[in-house]
């Protein structure tokens, strides 16, 4: 397939890279990470979840996070929901796009929330309707894709299941999470080619962790493969909370440092993105996980 003239990032740091962290960060620092990001051009960012904060305390002050953002008309910003308590807060909150979380492993969907698989589904029921009369868009995650922490392979048949069950009752586009990082390129195409038949490839994106130094590769798969939204994270921040060992996502400028020399448009400006890298990396007193912003700091010493 030919590559596409534009794709669409997903920022998901101040989410999935901050879920995980094991410091408390406070809301004015996750409020400066969104609206730098706001800044550089992201049109897409997902602000934080409405999960239980036993479970995930890191996404405790989410509401407070939202309030205190400065909107960019034209930017989404985005909430994980796991059930109708966490969209009627998100609600409350104001939020106009949230997005639910099932998994392609059994074993994962009890660890992350405590339910099956189909349980998971059957909850999602009630929430679609919900959002639909408060005018919300609904996204959807798949996890586990290429890998499960507890189960290994897992099917790509089982994955195109449960996205083409998403699909059905109402998302508007499925992204696929290799939660722990494990796939690789040939595997992300192959899985491509059978969800793709389920689901159309325009609405796929790619959620890729990068446990393996495998999650750019796997993106430049998933162009050839015609999929033309991809989940990052700036500085590469985060993992998941249930699976042990996973690390961030690919960074959101490695990510756009490939598309650039693709010459393929994003909107977004590397050097702004960099700088907000940077500034949540020091507040957390991490290493910055983008091979792209430390290169690129390290020349401008
Ligand atoms: P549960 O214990 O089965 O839920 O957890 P419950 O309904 O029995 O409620 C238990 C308690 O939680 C109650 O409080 C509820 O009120 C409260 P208590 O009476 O004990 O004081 N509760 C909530 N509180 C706040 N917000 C809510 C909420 N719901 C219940 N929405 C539940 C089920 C789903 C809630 C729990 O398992 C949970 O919160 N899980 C979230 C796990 C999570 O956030 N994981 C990380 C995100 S997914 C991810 O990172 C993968 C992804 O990036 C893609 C990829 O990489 O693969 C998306
Ligand atoms: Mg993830």
């Amino acid at each position: 397939m030919p590559l596409p003239p534009k794709v669409r990032l997903v920022e998901v740091g101040p989410r999935d890279g901050l879920q995980n962290e094991k410091q408390p960060i406070d809301v004015a620092h996750k409020v400066a990470l969104v609206d730098e990001l706001t800044n550089s051009g992201l049109e897409y960012i997902e602000v934080g979840s409405f999960v239980s904060p036993k479970w995930v305390p890191q996404m405790a002050g989410s509401s407070e996070v939202f309030a205190g953002i400065t909107r960019k008309p034209g930017v989404t910003y985005a909430a994980l929901t796991p059930n109708m308590k966490g969209l009627d807060a998100a609600i409350a909150a104001g939020v106009k796009e949230v997005a639910v979380f099932a998994a392609a492993s059994e074993s994962f969907s009890q660890r992350n929330i405590n339910c099956s698989i189909a349980e998971s589904l059957e909850r999602f029921v009630p929430m679609f309707e919900t959002a639909q009369k408060h005018d919300i868009r609904v996204r959807g995650y798949v996890s586990c894709v290429l890998g499960c922490p507890y189960e290994g392979d897992i099917a790509a048949e089982q994955v195109a299941y449960v996205s083409r069950e998403l699909y059905a009752m109402g998302c508007y586009e499925i992204s696929l999470g290799d939660t722990i990082g494990v796939g690789t390129a040939g595997k992300t195409r192959r899985l491509l080619d059978i969800v793709g038949r389920d689901v159309p490839r325009d609405r796929l994106a790619g959620h890729f962790h990068d446990t393996y130094g495998q999650a750019l590769a796997n993106v430049y798969a998933s162009l050839l493969e015609g999929i033309t939204v991809f989940d990052a994270s700036v500085a590469g921040l985060g993992g998941c909370p249930y699976a042990k060992g996973a690390t961030g996502n690919v960074s959101t400028e490695d990510v756009l440092y490939l598309m650039q020399g693709l010459g393929i448009e994003t909107g977004v400006n590397l050097e702004r993105l960099v700088s907000a890298g940077q500034r949540i990396s020091d507040v957390l007193g991490r290493q910055n996980g983008s091979n792209v912003a430390r290169a690129i700091l390290a020349a401008s010493k």
